[in-house]
């Protein structure tokens, strides 16, 4: 199916890079947030990424001011109304997808193709709440999205063949590898990576090792860009324990349950890097590992 206008919902951490690399891939692109203030930030964010590539010379300026000119801003969901793919990425509440979903279907001319970011709830929830179940996907980026190479396409039991392909081939232009994914919580990625991070604050809590050394000893033994406590930190550590919440769950297995230093730290207010504290203090020049004394 030949797409040429693209929909992203939220600019947030992940629906303003999603928008930034359609933009890239020469799709015009709608991008929309609740407010002035979270759109402004959203599209602020892209400029300031598009800035960079052009001064680190990845990125002709002529290129740059292109790119900024297929994204349009939005409050309104009637600027949907012509989009061929729509890629939800608000916020990971069940509730909140399903009510966006009712209002936009309605909206959205019926060709389009439906896909949710979601890291964590089940797609088939969101295809059956639209008048299209069998026009909606999962389409999982990874983050920063402008950076990361994966794209996890996700096939529920009611997605028909064209809109996968439409998925694939999406994902494809974006110059993404794309892998086939069941509508399994977790997906692939998800389910391998949060046992193995929640699996590191367990070593950590069972005296294994302190926080830098275990980081060190993952980026160094097995070649990781970044130690799981780096990784928890950067991912958000609200954002990871509400993952571990419903593969839990989901799963029942104890692999996926959230260790007690992480409850209380998202309890604390330790989201990580966000917040400017999680397993790491991000205050002074460089980030120093803090003992969370739980
Ligand atoms: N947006 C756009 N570009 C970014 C960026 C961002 N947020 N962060 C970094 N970059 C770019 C930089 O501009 C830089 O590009 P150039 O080399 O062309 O200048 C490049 O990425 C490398 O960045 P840095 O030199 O600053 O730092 P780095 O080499 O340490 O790379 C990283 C940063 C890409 C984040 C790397 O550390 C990494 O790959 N970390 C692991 C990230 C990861 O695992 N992500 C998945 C999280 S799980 C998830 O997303 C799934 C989920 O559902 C929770």
């Amino acid at each position: 199916m030949e797409i040429s206008k693209v929909g992203v919902l939220g600019a947030g951490l992940m629906g303003h890079g999603i928008a930034q690399v359609a933009a890239q891939a020469g799709y015009d692109v709608v991008l929309r947030e609740v407010d002035q203030a979270r759109l402004d930030k959203g599209i602020g964010r892209i400029e300031k990424q598009l800035g960079r590539a052009v001064e680190k010379g990845r990125m002709e300026q002529s290129d740059a001011d292109a790119v900024r000119g297929r994204i349009n801003g939005t409050l309104d969901y009637a600027d949907y109304a012509d989009c061929d793919l729509v890629i939800e990425a608000i916020t990971e509440n069940l509730q909140q997808k399903l009510d966006m979903w009712r209002e936009l279907d309605g909206i959205v001319n019926d060709g389009a193709v439906l896909a949710t970011n979601t890291s964590s709830l089940s797609v088939i929830d969101q295809a059956a709440a639209t008048r299209r179940p069998g026009r909606f996907v999962g389409l999982h980026f990874f983050n920063p999205a402008q950076v990361m190479p994966l794209l996890e396409v996700v096939q529920t039991v009611t997605t028909d063949e064209e809109s996968l392909k439409t998925g694939f081939e999406f994902g494809e232009r974006l110059g993404k590898t794309c892998v086939h994914a069941k509508d399994k919580t977790g997906f692939i990625v998800n389910r391998l990576l949060v046992p193995y991070m929640l699996d590191a604050i367990r070593a950590y809590e069972e005296g294994v090792g302190s926080i830098d050394q275990i980081d060190a000893a993952m980026k160094a033994g097995a070649n990781h860009p970044m130690g799981p406590f780096t990784l928890l930190d950067f991912v958000g550590l609200d954002t990871t324990k509400s993952i571990a919440d419903i593969m839990f769950d989901e799963y029942r297995e104890r692999r996926f349950a959230a260790p007690p230093t992480l409850r209380k730290m998202v309890a604390a207010g330790f989201y990580g890097q966000k917040s400017g504290r999680g397993f790491y203090d991000y205050s002074g020049d460089k980030p120093v590992a803090v003992d969370p004394g739980l």
